[in-house]
């Protein structure tokens, strides 16, 4: 008697339970697609504030890039608006010390992140401060990834603090005022003279 009343009790239970583990994956995957949303909505707000918008740089832009920086083993590389680092790991691998500014906390911790699992920590930081507050004196070489709108006060802020022999490469937008020794593919080097 207590068989035959036992085993359709423990087929209830067994279907509850399974009933309960799909709704919870259910509401689990809501959730996980709400939290998306409401980060991927912080994270265009925030992008809206800045001087710039966020747009890394494509991976044979970066070959470029690199080519013309000619980074020299121990030189100290700035990039100002760091994004998500690409550009300061490329960098560290030829040797040099990078140093990103950058305002965006997402970006800061992805950076971070990439830091840590690449064993770069003692060649590569972020400074969370504007790159307008940036101490160019220290830099060899300097990257800039500027809209129309901002280039023209990146070359006067650059132009005023750099030390004369830095050398600036500039993706997508040249200085107004000042030539390029070189350009390839929208990338622009100029060495700082005053
Ligand atoms: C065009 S993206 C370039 C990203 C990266 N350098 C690359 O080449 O992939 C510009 C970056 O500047 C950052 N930014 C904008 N205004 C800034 C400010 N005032 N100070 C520091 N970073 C800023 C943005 O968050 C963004 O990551």
């Amino acid at each position: 008697m207590s068989i035959v009343l036992t085993t359709p009790s423990v087929h209830f239970l067994l279907q509850k339970f399974e009933m309960i583990i799909i709704i919870a994956t259910i509401l689990l995957i809501i959730c996980a697609f709400l939290l998306l949303v409401i980060l991927m909505g912080v994270f265009y707000a925030v992008d809206f504030f800045l001087d710039l918008p966020y747009v890394a740089t494509k991976r044979n832009k970066i070959e470029t890039i690199i080519k013309f920086a000619k980074i020299k083993e121990g030189e100290t590389v700035v990039d100002l608006g760091s994004g998500d680092g690409r550009l300061l790991f490329a960098a560290a691998q030829k040797g040099a010390k990078a140093i990103g500014y950058e305002l965006n906390p997402f970006l800061i911790a992805l950076t971070l992140i990439h830091t840590k699992l690449k064993g770069l920590g003692n060649q590569v930081w972020v400074e969370r401060q504007s790159f307008w507050r940036a101490d160019l004196k220290v830099a060899d070489v300097i990257f800039v990834y500027s809209l129309k709108k901002t280039i023209k006060k990146f070359e006067d802020f650059i132009y005023k603090n750099a030390r004369p022999g830095t050398r600036v490469v500039v993706n997508l937008h040249p200085f107004p005022d000042k030539k390029p020794t070189k350009e390839e593919s929208g990338i622009y080097l100029y060495k700082v003279t005053n």
